[in-house]
């Protein structure tokens, strides 16, 4: 029997993985537009990291990590913690005040998998570290929605919220609870488990027992401070000015424990349940979480394979992979390690070329070339050897030009510069 992937995880096969190549080094180039550099870390971090940033109550550290080897190390489920132990312990700070940063890198949740919802998964994400001021906020929005847009994607809703500090958020918590409590008998199964340990996340339940309580349940904007308000409406004008349309939803909560202030989501209608393409927000604590001095900082993440569906939705065009320009099709020995000579140093000249190594017949190797699609075909056995000609046929009208084996490389660049290859 032959072994199949695990549960949740998928293969790119190559006419996908050159479209996610594509994809994945236009977003590096919006990326370095806005000044964001990439950063890399482990695929595995130690368990603590996300326990004491993305918090113990929450789905992904109770429930969904890849924890091995005494529970000491865990798969990274999240890039911002990451991020910001890597910003600490290299002394990032000492660079700039300042540190904008990128990553496109795989995750690992052990969730249950669905339609756009994977074990192993791919985001892409922005951080900037080390400013408190709304344009950073405003910023960070732009980016996500000018990506959405370089890729042609639409009709998707930008949802902001401000979930203030956690001093701000315990005078709401008690009133929340005491609000939920009265219903806990008609809350969905899994929002009775959130009662005691983590209320706020009640919120974000699209269970509609839930949905029906949640709707007269008290705002936290309600026990915001004044200043709070004030950076919210900032960020709100920003946006405004920058010509860029969102709603707000005050029951916007996010899944993780380390956001402060500014959080938003981007939503798409056509994505089914799994709607949330970019999450991210405020998480002006965690430094200070994390061992580091007090340092303001936002960021987002995109789920890639959810907004690639949507790319394909949209029908964003991927251009063509390269196609070879010259396949050699051999007779006999002597004639296959003169090609192996002749292609390589094709390619050293940059040219994509092939030749057969299956010792077909000169027929299935034309074949062969067909299929390919190769520009050119030139047939090399004793003959082609021993005049030192051979004939370049364009496959597009079968017209055929003899040159000399040695002059190869000047047709081609003569053929590439002409763009007669088509
Ligand atoms: P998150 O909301 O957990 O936030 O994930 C961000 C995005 O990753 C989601 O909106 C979704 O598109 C994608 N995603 C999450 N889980 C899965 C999954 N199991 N399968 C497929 N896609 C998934 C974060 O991860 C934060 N670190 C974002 C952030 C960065 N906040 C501040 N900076």
């Amino acid at each position: 029997m032959i072994i199949q992937k695990p549960k949740g995880t998928y293969d790119l096969l190559p006419e996908k993985a050159f479209s996610r190549v594509y994809a994945e080094s236009k977003i590096r180039e919006i990326f370095d537009l806005f000044n964001y550099r990439e950063i890399r870390t482990p695929t595995f971090e130690y368990t603590l990291l996300f326990k004491r940033s993305i918090g113990e109550n929450t789905d992904i550290v109770s429930k969904e990590m890849f924890t091995f080897n005494n529970s000491q190390y865990s798969l990274k489920p999240e890039m911002t913690a990451p991020v910001i132990r890597a910003y600490l312990e290299n002394g990032l700070y000492n660079q700039s005040p300042l540190i904008k940063l990128y990553y496109i890198s795989n995750m690992y949740r052990y969730e249950r998998p669905q339609a756009g919802r994977f074990r192993e998964f791919s985001q892409f994400g922005a951080e900037a570290i080390g400013s408190s001021e709304p344009f950073i906020d405003a910023e960070m929005i732009v980016l996500a929605a000018f990506i959405l847009s370089e890729f042609q994607i639409r009709n998707y809703k930008i949802k902001l919220n401000n979930i203030g500090t956690p001093d701000e958020r315990k005078k709401y918590l008690e009133k929340l609870f005491n609000y939920l409590n009265k219903f806990k008998n008609d809350l969905s199964g899994d929002s009775k488990k959130r009662l005691q340990k983590n209320p706020l996340r009640i919120l974000d339940s699209k269970m509609t027992e839930d949905r029906k309580i949640i709707e007269n349940a008290p705002r936290l904007y309600d026990y915001l401070e004044q200043s709070t308000i004030k950076n919210f409406e900032q960020v709100q004008s920003l946006l405004s000015g920058l010509g860029i349309s969102y709603e707000i939803d005050y029951f916007l909560v996010r899944g993780l424990d380390y956001y402060t202030s500014t959080t938003f989501e981007i939503v798409s209608d056509e994505l089914g349940a799994q709607d949330a393409i970019f999450g991210g927000g405020r998480y002006d604590l965690l430094t200070k979480q994390l061992g580091g001095k007090p340092t303001p900082a936002i960021g987002f993440a995109c789920g890639f394979e959810r907004f690639f569906s949507l790319m394909e939705k949209y029908e964003y065009c991927i251009p063509e992979e390269n196609k070879c320009i010259l396949y050699i099709v051999t007779s006999g020995n002597k004639a296959s390690v003169f090609a192996l000579n002749l292609i390589y140093e094709l390619r050293k000249s940059g040219f994509k070329c092939e030749m057969d190594y299956l010792n077909r017949s000169i027929k299935s190797q034309m074949k062969e070339a067909n299929k390919i699609n190769a520009a050119y075909t030139a047939v090399i056995g004793n003959n082609e050897l021993d005049s030192g000609k051979i004939l370049m046929k364009k496959m597009s009208d079968g017209n055929q030009t003899e040159i000399n084996i040695n002059n190869i490389n000047n047709f081609l660049i003569n053929e590439n510069k002409t763009g007669k290859t088509g």
